[in-house]
């Protein structure tokens, strides 16, 4: 047993995704997220400044004394792939438990996967299918306009805009004849509803951050580390740019109204 709060971060706002779920899954537990928000994006910038930037973004967490660390970031996980083993505590990104997922899901053995262009372009997560089952067939698309999109609150699925992206997108994706996409960024479960209008109902569309809520769930488990506590855990959130404007967009990836506080903190620093 163990009544340290869970590390969570990515390179904005993203990760809540992955926190809602972990909500869901850990009601009990406390949680410490940090966003990186001065510095978001990190799927356009290259391999070693993401890698410096995860391991600045982790080393803020341990100073908050946390039990595991999620890196709520398909770019973090695609690129960053040796924090695991800088790291004192456990650790997951969300590329493995996505695609265990996935591969459990598909029928067709036709699975779409969609992210920034540093994950698409690292293959993060046609490797790790393919281990799972090398019978499965992947189509990869990087989605650039989605981040922007969704951080400027274009999310409607009846916005032309939203679904023009889109299918400008997924087309070669769906045409592929898909029956399994993934959403390899945190940022997406926030236009699924809209990605799952172009796709089709049939299609089904794993979200990273869920899967990953779930696998961090079971590590603290396996390691004996869940909480004692026997009522609602708190979440604790911090940014490296202007906390202003948090709260409204932070409500829509937590799905709740947020009235929690908000640090501003200095990354560079760690
Ligand atoms: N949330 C990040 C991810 O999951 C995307 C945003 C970014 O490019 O930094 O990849």
């Amino acid at each position: 047993m163990n009544n340290a709060p869970i590390g969570v971060f990515d390179s904005g706002l993203g990760g809540l995704t992955a926190v809602r779920e972990l909500r869901n899954v850990l009601p009990n537990e406390n949680i410490i997220y940090f966003g990186d928000t001065g510095r978001v994006p990190y799927g356009t910038r290259s391999n070693s400044t993401i890698k410096r930037y995860a391991m600045q973004d982790a080393k803020f967490l341990l100073k908050h004394k946390v039990k595991m660390i999620i890196a709520a970031c398909g770019t973090v996980s695609s690129v960053a792939t040796n924090l695991k083993n800088d790291l004192p505590v456990p650790y997951t990104g969300v590329v493995s438990p996505t695609c265990f997922a996935a591969a459990k899901a598909t029928k067709n053995k036709k699975i779409g996967v969609i992210g920034t262009s540093a994950t698409i372009h690292s293959h993060s997560y046609r490797d790790m299918l393919k281990k799972f089952d090398s019978d499965i067939e992947v189509i990869e698309q990087d989605c650039p306009l989605f981040v922007p999109l969704v951080e400027s609150g274009f999310i409607d699925k009846d916005d032309e805009v939203v679904r023009l992206v889109i299918e400008r997108y997924m087309n070669h994706i769906k045409g592929a004849g898909v029956d399994t996409v993934i959403l390899g960024c945190t940022h997406y479960p926030i236009i699924k509803e809209a990605i799952s209008c172009v796709m089709g109902e049939e299609v089904t569309l794993i979200d990273s951050g869920k899967e990953t809520a779930i696998y961090a769930a079971k590590i603290l488990k396996e390691n004996n580390l869940l909480t004692g506590r026997t009522y609602k855990g708190e979440s604790e959130f911090y940014v490296s740019d202007t906390p202003d404007g948090f709260e409204s967009v932070a409500g829509v990836f937590l799905g709740e109204n947020v009235s929690h506080s908000v640090e501003q903190i200095n990354i560079e620093l760690y």
